[in-house]
C-alpha cells in the first residue's frame, strides 16, 4: 500500500473530507450525471455525492422491478443530527418503492462499544427506532431486526468468511497483529446484515442500496469483493461491442459446470450449462447470441450498458437454479458529512458539536448562537468583505437539515457571501427554522410512539 493512500477506519474519529480523492481512490462513482426522478434536498444540493451501482437501483424502480434498502444502527448514545440524514435517504428509497430492512448492529455494539444486548435493545428501540417513527418511515414497509437474534446473518457472516483472509482485512481496515477479533467478527457480521435480504425468505433475488457516510466503505467494498466471489456467471464488457459471459469456476460449482476430480472436463456438461446460460439471456429479448463454449464465453453483442442490470440478474437466477447462492453485489450511496457545530467534527461524546434530537429548544437556540460562524470579526468588515457560507455552520445546518427551500437558500447564500446578510442574522434564521424543525419532530415522536412496535420485524418482537 502506498504511503499516502487513504485507509478509513469506520471505528476512527478522524474523517478525510478530501472527496475528490475518496471517489478516485475507492473508485466511487461521482453523483453528478445520475438522473432521480424526485431528487431529495440531499440530492439535489450534492450532498449525498457519489455511489457504487445506483444504477441497478434506478433501473429496477424504471422497470417496476423490486429493490430493497438496507441500513444499520449502532445502538448507543442518543441520535443526532448527523444520524437523521440516513434516515431521509432511506425514508427517499421508501418512497421510491424499495422495501426497508434496517439492522440493529447489537452484536457490534456489545463487542466494540460494552453495551450489552438487553440495553442495546432499549436503546435501538426507545432512541433509534422511535425517531426514525417520528422522521416519516413507514412501519408498513419497514423491517427492524437485531443481529443477535437472527442466525442467518451470522451464518452468512462466517460462511462468507472463507472468501477474505487478514491480509485482507488489513488492506481493507488497516488491521495488524494487536487488532482485535471483534473488529474481524463485526465485518463478517456486517457482510450478513447487507446480504442476508437477498435470500428467499427475505425477499429473494433483487438489488439492494445501502446508503452509508463514506466512513462506512470498507464493509461496502469487503461486501461487494466477497459477493463477487460467490458469483457462478461473470459479466464483463466485451472489446469490441456488447458484453460477454463467462463462467466463474469454484469448488461449490465444480460438479455443476462438468469439471471432474480428475481434472478432465466433461465437455456435455459444460454444453448444456451454456445453453441455460443462451436461454436465460435470450428470454430478455437478445436474439444475436453468440456461444461459444471451447472459447468459455456467451457474446451478446448488441446488449449496452443498459442492459447490464437485467443481463446480471438472469445470470443470477440461472445461478440460484443451479444450486448457487445468486448473491448480488449490494449497491451504496455516499453523502458528505456535515459540520460540526464547532467547526470540528460531528461527535456524540461531543454534544456541544451537534444537536442531538431530544435536545430542548433552548438548548438548540443556545448551540446555534455559539455555532461557528463564517462571518468577518467586525460588522464593517463583514459588510466590506462578505462572509463565507461554506464553513458558516448556521448556514450548513439550513442547507443540510432544515431547510427545503433551494430558492431561498440561493438567496441566503448570496447575501451572506456579499455582506448584506449578518452572521448574527443568519443565525437568528436558523434558530427560526431548527425551532420549527425540532418542535415538529418531537410532535411526531409522540405521536408516533405507540408504532415502534410495528416497525419490529416477526423474529425481533
Ligand atoms: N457498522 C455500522 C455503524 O457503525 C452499523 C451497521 C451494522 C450497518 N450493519 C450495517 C450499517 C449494515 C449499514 C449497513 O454504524
Amino acid at each position: 500500500m502506498a504511503q499516502d493512500d487513504l485507509v478509513i477506519d469506520p471505528w476512527g474519529s478522524a474523517q478525510s473530507t478530501d472527496y475528490d480523492r475518496i471517489i478516485d481512490q475507492f473508485g466511487l462513482t461521482s453523483m453528478e450525471h445520475v438522473d432521480l426522478v424526485s431528487p431529495s434536498k440531499l440530492h439535489r444540493r450534492g450532498i449525498v455525492f457519489a455511489h457504487r451501482d445506483v444504477d441497478h437501483i434506478l433501473e429496477a424502480q424504471r422497470t417496476g422491478g423490486a429493490f430493497g434498502v438496507l441500513t444499520g444502527l449502532m445502538p448507543s448514545g442518543q441520535m443526532h443530527l448527523g444520524h437523521s440524514m440516513v434516515v431521509e435517504q432511506v425514508k427517499w428509497f421508501q418512497q421510491q418503492g424499495g422495501d426497508v430492512t434496517i439492522a440493529v448492529a447489537d452484536l457490534e455494539s456489545q463487542a466494540t462499544r460494552g453495551v450489552s444486548l438487553a440495553k442495546g435493545r432499549s436503546v435501538a428501540l426507545e432512541e433509534y427506532i422511535a425517531h426514525y417513527a417520528a422522521l416519516g418511515l413507514d412501519p408498513e414497509k419497514t423491517n427492524v431486526y437485531f443481529q443477535s437474534t437472527r442466525p442467518v446473518v451470522q451464518r452468512l457472516g462466517f460462511q462468507l468468511g472463507k472468501r477474505t483472509n487478514l491480509s485482507e482485512f488489513e488492506a481493507i481496515y488497516g488491521f495488524g497483529g494487536e487488532t482485535n477479533l471483534a473488529h474481524v467478527q463485526a465485518p463478517l457480521v456486517q457482510v450478513g446484515d447487507i446480504l442476508h435480504p437477498q435470500l428467499e425468505e427475505y425477499g429473494g433475488l433483487r438489488p439492494i442500496v445501502v446508503p452509508v457516510g463514506v466512513d462506512q466503505d470498507p464493509h461496502l467494498r469487503l461486501t461487494r469483493g466477497l459477493a463477487a466471489k460467490t458469483n457462478w456467471f461473470n459479466l464483463r464488457a466485451s472489446s469490441s461491442r456488447g458484453w460477454l459471459v463467462s463462467l466463474s469456476v469454484h469448488d461449490e460449482n465444480a460438479e455443476v459446470f462438468g469439471q471432474l476430480p480428475n481434472g478432465r472436463v466433461d465437455k456435455a456438461k459444460v454444453a448444456a450449462v451454456f445453453d441455460r446460460v443462451v436461454d436465460a439471456v435470450a428470454e430478455l429479448g437478445f436474439s444475436d447470441i453468440v456461444s461459444s463454449p471451447k472459447q468459455g464465453t456467451v457474446h451478446i453483442p448488441s446488449a449496452t450498458s443498459r442492459d447490464r442490470h437485467s443481463i446480471r440478474m438472469a445470470l443470477l437466477r440461472l445461478e440460484r437454479t443451479l444450486g448457487g447462492p445468486g448473491l448480488m453485489a449490494p449497491a451504496s450511496t455516499y453523502h458528505h458529512f456535515a459540520v460540526g457545530m464547532t467547526g470540528d467534527k460531528m461527535s456524540s461524546s461531543q454534544p456541544k458539536t451537534t444537536l442531538f434530537l431530544r435536545d430542548e429548544i433552548a438548548t438548540v437556540e443556545k448551540k446555534i448562537k455559539r455555532a461557528f460562524s463564517g462571518g468577518q470579526p467586525t460588522v464593517e468588515e463583514h459588510r466590506r468583505l462578505g462572509g463565507n457560507p461554506d464553513i458558516d455552520v448556521a448556514y450548513q445546518y439550513m442547507m443540510y437539515f432544515f431547510e427545503e427551500d433551494d430558492a431561498y437558500l440561493g438567496e441566503i447564500n448570496a447575501a451572506f457571501r456579499s455582506g448584506k446578510l449578518l452572521a448574527g442574522e443568519m443565525k437568528q434564521l436558523c434558530i427560526e427554522r431548527a425551532t420549527a424543525w425540532m418542535s415538529e419532530l418531537h410532535e411526531m415522536r409522540d405521536q408516533t410512539a405507540h408504532q415502534v412496535a410495528e416497525f419490529l420485524a416477526d423474529d425481533s418482537r
